[in-house]
Formats: C-alpha cells, sequence, structure tokens
C-alpha cells in the first residue's frame, strides 16, 4: 500500500484558495481530490496546480451519462494525466464497461473507480426512487457490478469497507469518505469513522476535507492524523 493513503478533498472555488492550500499539502502523504464545486469554477486549471505542487489528482466528478458520452469524458479526464476518476455504479455495466474499455487504448490509464451508494442517501431515498432493497444490499450489489465490469474499486462508507474486502479481495481499491479524528468536528457528516479504523477495516485512500481544509494549520493536522495512522 502506498504512504499516500489520504486524499485531501480540495472543497474550494479559487484558484487562490486553491494555491494557499496545496501550499500546505506535503504530497509525500497525500493527494488531492477535485470535485465538482472546484472544476466547475475553474476547470482544467485546478489539475494544473495540484500538479504543479506535485500531488495526485483524484478528479471526482462522478460521470453518469450514456456510454459513449461517459466513456470520453474519462478518456479526457485520463488525458489531464488524472491519478484516479469515478463513475456512478447506477448508470449499469454498458457504461461502466465502456468507461473501462475506452482506458486501454490511453497511454495514461487513471485508476477507474465506481461511485455506489451517495452517503447521503436513507433508506426511504432509496425506497423513493424504487430501489427494494437496503442501503448495504444496494451498496453490495452495485460494489459487485462495478467489480464485474472491470472497474478497480469503489467509493464507499468506511463501515462498509470490511465486507467489500471480504468480497472482493485485497486488489479492489476501497476509497472511503466520512474519515474524521477523534479530535475534528463531524460537522454534517453521519456515518463517521476515525483514520486508524477505516484502515484496519480494510480502506486503502481516507478522503478527508474539513478536518485538514477548515484547520488553521493544515499541515499539523495531517502531520496528527499521519501519526495516528
Ligand atoms: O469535509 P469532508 O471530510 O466531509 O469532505 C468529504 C469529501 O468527500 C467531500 O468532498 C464530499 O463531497 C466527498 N464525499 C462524501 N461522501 C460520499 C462521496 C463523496 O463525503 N459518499
Amino acid at each position: 500500500m502506498s504512504d499516500q493513503r489520504i486524499i485531501v478533498a480540495l472543497d474550494v472555488s479559487t484558484a487562490t484558495e486553491l494555491r494557499e492550500l496545496v501550499a500546505q499539502i506535503p504530497n509525500t502523504h497525500c493527494r488531492a481530490k477535485i470535485g465538482k464545486e472546484l472544476f466547475t469554477s475553474i476547470g482544467p486549471l485546478a489539475i494544473e496546480i495540484c500538479h504543479q505542487a506535485g500531488l495526485d489528482v483524484f478528479l471526482d466528478l462522478k460521470f453518469h451519462d450514456i456510454p459513449n458520452t461517459c466513456a470520453k469524458a474519462v478518456r479526457a479526464a485520463a488525458r489531464w494525466g488524472v491519478w484516479m476518476t469515478n463513475v456512478h455504479c447506477s448508470g449499469g455495466t454498458d457504461m461502466m464497461r465502456a468507461a473501462r474499455e475506452i482506458l486501454e487504448g490511453e497511454s495514461h490509464r487513471p485508476l477507474l473507480i465506481g461511485v455506489t451508494v451517495l452517503t447521503s442517501m436513507s433508506a426511504v431515498g432509496l425506497q423513493e426512487l424504487g430501489v427494494e432493497r437496503d442501503v448495504e444490499s444496494q451498496v453490495d450489489h452495485f460494489a459487485r457490478l462495478a467489480y464485474n465490469s472491470g472497474l478497480d474499486g469503489v467509493v464507499c462508507s468506511a463501515q462498509e469497507a470490511q465486507r467489500l474486502r471480504e468480497s472482493f479481495g485485497k486488489d479492489f481499491c476501497l476509497v472511503t469518505p466520512g474519515i474524521r479524528p477523534s479530535w475534528a468536528a463531524t460537522d454534517d457528516q453521519t456515518r463517521i469513522v476515525t483514520p486508524k479504523d477505516a484502515i484496519a477495516n480494510g480502506s486503502d485512500y481516507l478522503v478527508i476535507g474539513r478536518p485538514i481544509t477548515a484547520s488553521d494549520y493544515p499541515e499539523e493536522a495531517i502531520a496528527r492524523i499521519v501519526q495516528e495512522l
């Protein structure tokens, strides 16, 4: 497993804020996550700023579209040299397979990860969409579809990591948000797990935002987390 297990969620919206933040993130332990807010605000410049700082980029745009469009978006991400990108498993196996297959022709191949059930989604929310399964079974089902489509792994809650690790083996990449060190505020996350427990549960990469980015001293917050691990 890589030493860079912390993926810092760079949830800011300007190049200035981003530059200030990345200057305080050591690439020895961390990678960077660029999400919809940042990418929609400043576009591929966000990727360039992270790369200039020596940070690998997880482009978290959660693509979900017809197979052709989704695959071409994933290919465009690959051509920006990102380390990881993702698609929604609910786009179906044709979409996931198309995304994986298009990468085979690329000189740089990012890790391709499936989003299972968003952690903000409740059992009631799933029912409303016409899904009969409970949240856990739906996560397992989507993870199976991602695995069978040849994806490299999934985004899931660290509370689900142990189960998925047992089902899909050591090479299936598990990326887990909702991470909170015991000393940090929970914010709006509900199903939280500490960094140490997430790794013990089998998580490969910990997505951590506000405990680092909202700290007055992001570098110190990272050092504390690394020490705990
Ligand atoms: O600040 P915090 O640590 O809660 O940030 C978590 C990051 O992970 C945010 O960018 C959020 O959008 C993302 N995320 C999440 N839950 C998911 C998927 C992504 O919190 N299920």
